[in-house]
């Protein structure tokens, strides 16, 4: 079955939507609910402990059945089915595309070009599953015989910011004796300050990069090791405390670790999708592997919904057709993703990648330059430190912000009130997102503070909210690993559904190339204090300024 290639703009649906936002660009959410009592029964899904309310958008039946219609033009049906069924659908790097397969907890074969990858994906979980025990344990020694008490995460982009959001998100099931630290910004601070916090007897460095080449991290890793070495004294004691995640053996070696502490994996796991790979090792390590399984089991539970459900109840496919909704037909830049869960504070940072690296893009499956928006801007803080930042611009900008609201409904902190006024405010926001205040509202409120026209009118117009502004409420019953786990995955399909809408590759990431292409030719110029004039006026003014600032 081919990947569909489908142009959105040719498609009925897509054209019927065109005039159906001229007319409902005006529709008030709001005259919405008080037009149907059973708006939230019939705008909303659960799917096990997870709700998801979606009436507060701009959108009605005929919205809804035209982009379910748009689904189906964009042939996404077949393209779910490629995507489980191992075919090469990242074909600008010809890989099949398979971060379901270590997850998946049938107990069925799953095959990428014709060979069953399972063998293999149990193969390392067992692996990890020994290692996490003997860690966690204190089984596994590190070369004074102590036990291990601190992992030193070392790895970059998908290589670290996974285990970092889970680990952070998770903090309640962390091991008692296990601290995890995560290094991943090639400026030295950031490996400087983590050695100050750790012990070389009794911490792990796990070296995380699906390729091994990464610059940043494999200039941390030297420096780590460095730093081992100088107490340590014995190359041969690396093996203690160094592991490395990897799909390439070769560069493992190289590096100087053997390849019996290597945990693999494969080309067909994104970066930005492989935190259920070996890459999970660090959380694995951290919470216990029962509960790095639980989190593969809610992220297979979500993918068994997002392939078997029919469209007009799949969760995935609801959010990434409101995503297109807006951002196609509102011109909407951006989506914020707002966590009520101070536990989940890098929820929206790990999918700033995972959304960004993926649907980023501006030539489609033909190679032809688009004519339409792409991939959004994703942003985002937790509630409540962002209605104190930036939420003003929500409520009164210029710009239409689509938020996904996300809150457990039982907190791991239950002290005080505290989360009844967190749950007070994640409530409210929404709701007045969505209500606004109107100028007769304004006025009346003036007039009950007993306020004079004359005193309150110069200040109506700050003071109304046009509302209208959409959302969506995700609501947990708790944050568990199984639940972060059902999350994650929600939004790893609901950026697949996108892309696949969008006609654009999401799982090469070509745009990062460049960059570093030319930070590798600038750095030998960094290395002499010669002028440089092989640049553009700036880059070249800007390097010449920097070599004379270092040298004073
Ligand atoms: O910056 C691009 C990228 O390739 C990401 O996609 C990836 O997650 C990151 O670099 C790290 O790559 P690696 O795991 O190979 O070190």
């Amino acid at each position: 079955m081919a990947f569909p290639k489908v142009n959105p703009t040719q498609t009925n649906a897509w054209k019927q939507l065109t005039v159906h936002a001229e007319q409902t660009r005006d529709r008030q959410i709001k005259d919405l609910f008080a037009q149907d009592a059973d708006r939230f029964k019939k705008f909303s899904l659960t799917f096990e402990d997870i709700l998801l309310d979606y009436s507060k958008n701009n959108i009605s039946d005929q919205t809804k059945s035209l982009l379910l219609q748009l689904a189906e033009e964009s042939q996404l049906k077949q393209a779910i089915e490629a995507m489980f069924g191992g075919e090469a659908i990242n074909a600008t790097e010809g890989r099949s595309v398979l971060h379901t397969a270590l997850r998946n907890r049938s107990g069925k074969p799953v095959y990428s070009e014709g060979k069953d990858v399972m063998l293999d994906v149990n193969g390392v979980l067992a692996q990890m599953e020994k290692f996490s025990n003997q860690i966690i344990s204190g089984e596994w020694k590190g070369y004074t015989g102590k036990a291990i008490t601190d992992i030193v995460n070392i790895g970059i982009g998908g290589s670290d910011l996974g285990p970092v959001m889970v680990t952070e998100a998770l903090k309640p099931y962390w091991k008692s004796n296990m601290s995890v630290h995560f290094v991943s910004n090639v400026d030295g601070t950031h490996i400087v300050e983590t050695l100050k916090k750790v012990n070389p007897e009794t911490t792990l460095f796990m070296i995380a990069s699906k390729t091994f080449t990464t610059q940043e991290t494999m200039a941390n890793a030297h420096s780590a090791r460095n730093w081992f070495l100088t107490s340590a004294k014995d190359e041969s004691l690396v093996a203690k405390h160094f592991v490395a995640l990897s799909t390439n053996a070769k560069e493992v070696q190289k590096f100087g670790i053997d390849t019996a502490n290597m945990f693999g994996f494969w080309d067909w796991v994104g970066g930005r999708y492989s935190l259920w790979s070996a890459i999970g090792l660090s959380i694995a390590c951290t919470i216990g592997f029962d509960n790095f399984k639980a989190l593969l089991e809610g992220a297979y539970a979500m993918d068994q919904h997002f392939q078997t459900t029919p469209f007009a109840e799949n969760i995935p496919v609801t959010l990434g057709l409101l995503g297109v909704w807006y951002n196609n037909f509102f011109d909407a830049q951006s989506h914020a993703i707002l966590p009520y869960d101070q536990y989940m504070h890098r929820f929206a940072a790990y999918f700033q990648q995972g959304d960004m690296e993926s649907n980023g893009k501006y030539v489609d499956r033909n190679g032809t330059p688009v004519t339409y928006s792409t991939g959004p801007v994703i942003w985002g803080e937790p509630g409540t430190n962002g209605q104190h930042a930036f939420y003003q611009l929500i409520h009164q900008g210029t710009k239409l912000i689509p938020c996904d609201f996300i809150a457990p409904a039982i907190t791991h902190n239950a002290i005080g009130n505290h989360h009844t006024l967190l749950m007070s405010n994640f409530f409210a926001q929404t709701e007045a997102l969505m209500k606004g205040k109107t100028e007769a509202e304004v006025r009346d409120e003036f007039i009950k503070a007993g306020k004079s026209e004359t005193e309150f009118a110069p200040l109506v117009p700050f003071k109304v909210f046009q509302g209208n502004r959409p959302t969506n409420s995700i609501l947990v019953k708790r944050i568990t690993p199984y639940t972060l786990g059902s999350l994650i995955a929600m939004y790893e399909h609901k950026i697949f559904v996108q892309g696949v809408i969008w006609n654009i590759y999401s799982f090469d990431q070509w745009g990062v190339e460049l960059g570093k292409q030319l930070a590798s030719k600038i750095l030998p110029e960094l290395e002499t204090e010669e002028e440089v004039t092989s640049h553009d006026s700036s880059t070249n003014g800007l390097i010449n300024a920097f070599k004379s600032m270092r040298n004073i």
